[in-house]
């Protein structure tokens, strides 16, 4: 699996160029994310997409994926958010009508919080780029895919984008994102919950529950917010004792958002009981994945047996490097 960089390679010789990009996972401030507050995610290197694209000898656009293959013309809806990424590509390298022909190759789950629309559009607009052996700046690769993540989840705090092009962890807040020193190396176990979870959905229904009780809400986003930069220092200092319980704190409340459920809740309380500093549902919720905290490579083996006994059809093991 390859890391994503912001340099790809270059073209080969048979005019086919590459672009790579990794899953994140939100580690703090997911929901309350949307409404201002700041977020952390971090980098899932294990988890990666290519895109490959070459300029198609037909007049169509080619699109073959796991998902659909056939022309651009007629690919469905699910496929809006990656025909609208790379018509947006294009277009920043000032080709916007060009043909292509696009290979997408992922083994980022979709639907699990893990960034997939995001990380996909941002592999083909680095192969979009690379094919005009060129680099996106990074606000312009960040323009491309909310873009994408626009036609994907409607209203998005641009958070996935910045999170699957960062190689490093990262703070978000209002459209900006700055790397986080890391103190000591963490060591994550992520669960698949088995279940797709619609971020729409869930975003849509924390809105609805806010307008319906605005105090409530507004009370449980702005302890969020807290979390988030308590979390940062502790992610700074290498605390995972205290990032771990607050990440306890934080699944609690995302409950109480109503983007948690039974399966994400089981999930969590078996990681605490077979020894995880904390654990926590990330991203949209509704499904999708828990991440939790292990102590170290050993302890996050028997955390991610604990975890798959409790009904995970898959784990992966990621770290964030120390800085
Ligand atoms: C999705 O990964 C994170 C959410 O906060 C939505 C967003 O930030 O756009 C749920």
């Amino acid at each position: 699996m390859h890391n994503s960089s912001q340099t790809d390679p270059p073209p080969t010789a048979a005019g086919t160029a590459q672009g790579f990009a990794h899953a994140k996972a939100i580690l703090f401030g997911e929901h309350a994310v949307v409404y201002g507050s700041p977020a952390v995610a971090v980098p899932l290197h294990g988890l990666g997409v290519q895109a490959d694209i070459r300029r198609s000898p037909a007049q169509e656009t080619r699109i073959e994926s796991q998902l659909f293959s056939g022309t651009a013309q007629t690919a469905p809806e699910p496929m809006g958010p990656v025909v609208a990424g790379l018509r947006a590509a294009l277009s920043a390298v000032d080709d916007p009508d060009a043909e292509v022909e696009l290979l997408i190759r992922s083994a980022i789950p979709h639907s699990r919080g893990l960034g997939s629309s995001a990380a996909v559009a941002t592999a083909v607009a680095r192969a979009v780029a690379n094919l005009e052996a060129t680099v996106f700046a990074e606000e312009t690769l960040h323009e491309i895919v909310q873009a994408a993540e626009a036609v994907a989840h409607g209203r998005p705090s641009g958070i996935d984008a910045w999170a699957v092009a960062k190689p490093a962890p990262i703070r978000f807040q209002t459209g900006c994102a700055e790397t986080i020193d890391v103190g000591e190396r963490l060591v994550f176990v992520l669960a698949d919950s088995g279940h797709h979870g619609s971020t729409a959905e869930a975003v849509g229904g924390v809105r609805a529950r806010r307008d319906a009780d605005p105090s409530r809400i507004g009370a449980t986003i702005s302890r969020l917010a807290e979390l988030t930069d308590a979390a940062v220092d502790d992610i700074r200092s290498g605390d995972r004792v205290t990032i771990g319980s607050r990440m306890l704190e934080a699944h609690g409340l995302l409950g109480g958002l109503g983007v948690s459920n039974p399966t994400l809740d089981a999930l969590v309380d078996a990681a605490t009981a077979a020894g995880a500093h904390g654990a926590k549902l990330t991203g949209g919720g509704l499904g999708g994945c828990v991440l939790a905290l292990a102590d170290d490579d050993e302890a996050a083996e028997e955390l991610a047996e604990a975890l798959r006994a409790a009904g995970a059809p898959r784990t992966w093991t990621t770290e964030v490097r120390p800085t």
